[in-house]
């Protein structure tokens, strides 16, 4: 460059430096007036912005999201808007493994413990603001890497502080925050002698578990958790707080029940209690020799039993060396319920606990202690089908062959599950106003499987088991016309697109919501994962 040109060159950079820093610390001084700071506060956070014109230029253009020294800003903001108290810096330990699957742990720049809605709202304009790479977590029981957690630069907006409990004055509504866990749930609410359509498993997140849909014992007679939601409330995209409910935002509240983490973060749940605390069960065990026989019976109950009775469920979890059978009532009763007549024609290898009257408290801890809690590598995934025994036993013995060779190979754990969904399901459902799940009214059947694991360089061979399995219940219930393509979200693996198998009508009612209440798609550009609507 000769003098002139880099005369020349000054000159014009520096007329543009000028320009955007002027730009910019408009859009700063704007941004940070809106958080009602105390005057040093302002300052601080002013000052520390300003020397960093650069970066935040790029993302104010809309260039990119936040590198990691924005993401830095954004953090050191939060600590000052929400106190140091309430956010972990990147190397706490307790916030790395505070997702259920190790292969899910991951050192986010920092993570931001909202105490309260106001707090989320705060977060999520901090998120916006900076345009940085942002994950939410709830109970972080999804095995999905990314989904509940993130790695650098990102920022973890973790809900476990907001886990109050308030059960109203006629014990009609509990109200739950995001960050409890469902074992906390059954508990606070036996004293009333009522319970919720929650998880199976004690340790399940609130949060996760609604807005996938919420598959309980009772769903059969009561619907998914989703389905008995009175009153969401949620901090959207630009920090608004709302309620959705069957009076406001209806489409909102439809899109909530079972749509996933797309529309805003939900700060409580208002859940209709059930009218059921004590109960019928009975828990048997059976040798997996015996499982095409366990499979007979399931499916004969399905269509004989649970189609006539829908206070009668069967939980079964098969694994390779156990075969679990637990045959539950919602009422107590002085003789077996006939609907489980199936059953009765097995010899079960042992009698686990013999059929008697118990309690909701009592079930939850007989049941509710069973996943694995050991830090372990984890996967789910989902398929479903019609009700079909030759199906079921056919699809065992492909699974059993494959889980057995991998379990030679790993030592990985893999469970069979299939999980009843009668028609009765739906129509619990549908008499709460319905959602997006596009579910046919039809007896089904969902499977799934729990996968534990040690080694990382397994993950490949062992999550293939469940991968072929899946495209073996496709391949053969379309053979057999049994088949269904509904994937339950709470169930689904990383690669699978459950919300694309919701119908297209409610796909494209979801994304019409989606933008409606985030019309600049916080939730589906920067939020690291999850199951998005726009990859669905
Ligand atoms: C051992 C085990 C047992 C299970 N049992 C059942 C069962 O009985 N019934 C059933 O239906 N499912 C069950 N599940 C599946 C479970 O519902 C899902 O894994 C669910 O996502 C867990 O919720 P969480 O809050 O723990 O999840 P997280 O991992 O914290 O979150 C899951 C997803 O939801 C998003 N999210 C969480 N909270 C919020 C919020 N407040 N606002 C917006 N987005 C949010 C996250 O960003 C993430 O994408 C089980 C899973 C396991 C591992
Ligand atoms: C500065 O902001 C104004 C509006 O406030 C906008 O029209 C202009 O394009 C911006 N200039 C630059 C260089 O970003
Ligand atoms: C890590 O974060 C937790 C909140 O999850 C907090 O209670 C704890 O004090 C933090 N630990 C350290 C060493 O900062
Ligand atoms: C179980 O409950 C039923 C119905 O209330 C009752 O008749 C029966 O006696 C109870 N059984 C026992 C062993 O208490
Ligand atoms: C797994 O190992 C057992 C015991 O070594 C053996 O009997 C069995 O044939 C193996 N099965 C498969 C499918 O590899
Ligand atoms: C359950 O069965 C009872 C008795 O047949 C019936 O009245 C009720 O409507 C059914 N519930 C659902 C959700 O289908
Ligand atoms: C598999 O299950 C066995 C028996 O319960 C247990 O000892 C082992 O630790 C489990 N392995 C994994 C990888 O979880
Ligand atoms: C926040 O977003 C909602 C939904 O798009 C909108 O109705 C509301 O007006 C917005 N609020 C502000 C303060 O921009």
């Amino acid at each position: 460059m000769n003098n002139l040109a880099v005369v020349y060159y000054l000159f014009f950079t520096s007329v543009i430096a000028v320009a955007a820093a002027v730009n910019t610390s408009q859009t700063i001084t704007h941004f940070v007036n809106g958080l009602s700071l105390s005057s040093a506060d302002s300052r601080a956070i002013q000052g520390r912005l300003l020397g960093n014109v650069e970066s935040l230029e790029v993302v104010f253009s809309g260039a990119s999201i936040a590198s990691s020294i924005v993401v830095q800003l954004a953090c050191y903001t939060a600590q000052i808007v929400l106190g140091t108290s309430a956010v972990a810096s990147a190397g706490n330990q307790t916030e790395v493994e505070g997702t259920w699957s190790e292969a899910c742990w991951e050192a986010p720049t920092c993570t931001i413990l909202p105490n309260s809605d106001q707090d989320v709202s705060l977060a999520v304009k901090i998120v916006n603001f900076f345009q940085t790479k942002f994950a939410v977590r709830s109970g972080g029981h999804s095995p999905n890497p990314g989904w509940s957690s993130i790695g650098q630069p990102g920022i973890l907006i973790d809900l476990k502080q907001l886990n109050e409990i308030t059960v109203s004055s006629d014990a009609a509504v509990v109200s739950l925050g995001p960050g409890n866990r469902w074992g906390s749930v059954y508990s606070a609410l036996a004293p009333y002698e009522v319970t919720v359509i929650g998880g199976r498993i004690n340790d399940v997140g609130v949060g996760g578990l609604i807005l996938g849909g919420g598959l309980f014992h009772l769903s059969g007679e009561f619907g998914l958790a989703a389905d008995n939601v009175q009153n969401f409330h949620v901090v959207l995209a630009n920090g608004t707080i709302i309620d959705a409910n069957s009076d406001q935002n209806t489409d909102l509240f439809w899109a909530l029940k079972g749509g996933g983490p797309n529309f805003g973060i939900v700060t409580r749940y208002d859940l209709y209690t059930i009218p059921v605390y004590n109960l019928w069960f009975e828990v048997l065990y059976y040798t997996p020799d015996q499982v095409p026989d366990v499979l007979d019976a399931f499916a004969e109950w399905q269509t004989n039993g649970a189609s006539v009775d829908n206070k009668s469920t069967v939980a079964m979890v098969i694994s390779l060396d156990s075969v679990v059978v637990g045959l539950l009532y919602s009422q107590p009763t002085a003789t077996q319920p006939a609907a489980f007549a199936p059953f009765y024609d097995l010899n079960p290898a042992e009698v686990a606990l013999a059929g008697s009257n118990g309690t909701i408290t009592e079930l939850m801890e007989l049941f509710g202690e069973t996943g694995s809690t050991a830090a372990e590598r984890h996967d789910y995934r989902s398929a479903s089908s019609k009700v079909d025994a030759e199906l079921y036993k056919e699809i065992y013995a492909f699974w059993v062959e494959q889980a057995t060779s991998v379990y030679n190979q790993t030592g990985a754990n893999q469970t069979f599950v299939l999980q009843p969904i009668p028609g009765s399901l739906i129509d619990a459902g549908n008499a709460r106003g319905g959602n997006p799940l596009g579910l046919p009214y039809e007896n089904m059947q969902w499977w799934t499987t729990l996968i534990d694991w040690v080694d990382a360089a397994d993950d490949d061979l062992v999550r293939g088991v469940s991968i072929a399995t899946t495209e073996k219940w496709q391949s053969l219930a379309t053979a057999r016309g049994s088949a269904s393509d509904f994937i339950y979200m709470n169930d689904a693996s990383r690669d699978q697109n459950p919300l694309g198998t919701y119908g297209s009508s409610n796909l494209a009612q979801l994304k019409a919501i989606a933008e409606k209440y985030d019309p600049s798609k916080v939730f589906q550009r920067l939020q690291n994962g999850g199951f998005l609507l726009s990859t669905a």
